[in-house]
């Protein structure tokens, strides 16, 4: 049992040989803070009436949803899924204390964020296809689904912005356990993209990798927001009611 003979070690920020290490790209940090922002502004947007702004809102969201997704396969050592997401076993181990933290999401933490980012891309995938009663609003996609179908999807689309607020709600109340509980402060890393760490620093992917893999995020949310159809001008308030007519 090669983990036991570690011992406990506390779960608290390494102070001794500690030396600052960027642990957060800025791509990380970024797409983080236009979240968390776009999730509070997408509610508010909706429960106004300003369903225009809700969509452009949606399509900003799509395309930071497709660039952390690739970035958690082409990104930094710390973006990447395969690092993080750890099986039950590890998870059990992390929570004995018999594996320190990690540098970056720890096992349990990483339940967290795929929680949040799957939350998210069905909240997203649902407002795509989403149409209102009446028929006067919808997602860029509605089009390609019946009106019934849209509209289960427009349900779904009410209920699962809750799973997303509970999840996120849950994500801050952990932050704040391991500020009280486990000293730890996440916050400053996730702004700051620097922590102390006495081990070797993570390797971080050039700015041209993420350059390429924002426009193919971006390239891919303007396809989506175009309705799956190739358009140079962008989708104006006038243009989205397009397909009213057609259902009326
Ligand atoms: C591309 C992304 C999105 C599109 C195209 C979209 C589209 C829509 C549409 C067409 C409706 C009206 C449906 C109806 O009235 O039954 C709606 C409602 C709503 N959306 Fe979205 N949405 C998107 C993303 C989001 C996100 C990210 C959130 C929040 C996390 C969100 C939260 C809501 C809420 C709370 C309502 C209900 C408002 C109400 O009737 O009180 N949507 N959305
Ligand atoms: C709607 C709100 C929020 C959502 C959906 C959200 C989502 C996420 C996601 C997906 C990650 C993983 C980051 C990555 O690997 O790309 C993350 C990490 C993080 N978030 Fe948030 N977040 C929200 C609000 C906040 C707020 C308000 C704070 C600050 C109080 C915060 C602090 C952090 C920190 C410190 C981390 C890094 C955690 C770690 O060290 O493992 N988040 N968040």
């Amino acid at each position: 049992m090669p983990h036991r003979l570690q011992g406990r070690r506390p779960l608290i920020e390494p102070e001794a040989g500690a030396r600052s290490v960027r642990v957060w790209d800025a791509p990380t940090r970024i797409v983080h803070w236009a979240i968390a922002l776009l999730i509070p502004w997408s509610w508010w947007t909706a429960t106004h009436d300003q369903l225009g702004r809700h969509r452009a809102s949606g399509y900003v969201l799509l395309g930071l949803l497709l660039f952390r997704l690739i970035w958690g396969v082409a990104g930094s050592e710390t973006a990447r899924f395969g690092r993080f997401v750890k099986g039950p076993r590890a998870i059990g181990r992390y929570l004995r204390g018999d594996d320190p933290a990690p540098l970056g999401h720890s096992p349990l933490g990483a339940l967290s964020v795929v929680a949040m980012l799957l939350a998210l891309a069905a909240q997203i995938g649902l407002g795509l296809f989403a149409i209102d009663e009446d028929a006067l609003e919808e997602g860029p996609l509605a089009h390609l689904v019946s009106f019934d179908s849209a509209r289960w999807a427009a349900g779904l689309h009410h209920k699962v912005f809750w799973v997303v607020v509970a999840l996120a709600v849950l994500h801050i109340a952990a932050i704040l356990f391991y500020r009280v509980v486990r000293r730890r402060r996440l916050v400053g890393a996730m702004i700051t993209g620097r922590t102390r760490w006495e081990g070797a620093a993570p390797a971080m992917a050039p700015w041209w990798r993420a350059a390429l893999v924002a426009a193919v995020a971006a390239a891919v949310a303007w396809f989506v927001a175009n309705g799956g159809r190739i358009q140079l001008l962008p989708v104006l308030p006038v243009a989205a009611g397009d397909g009213e007519g057609d259902r009326a």
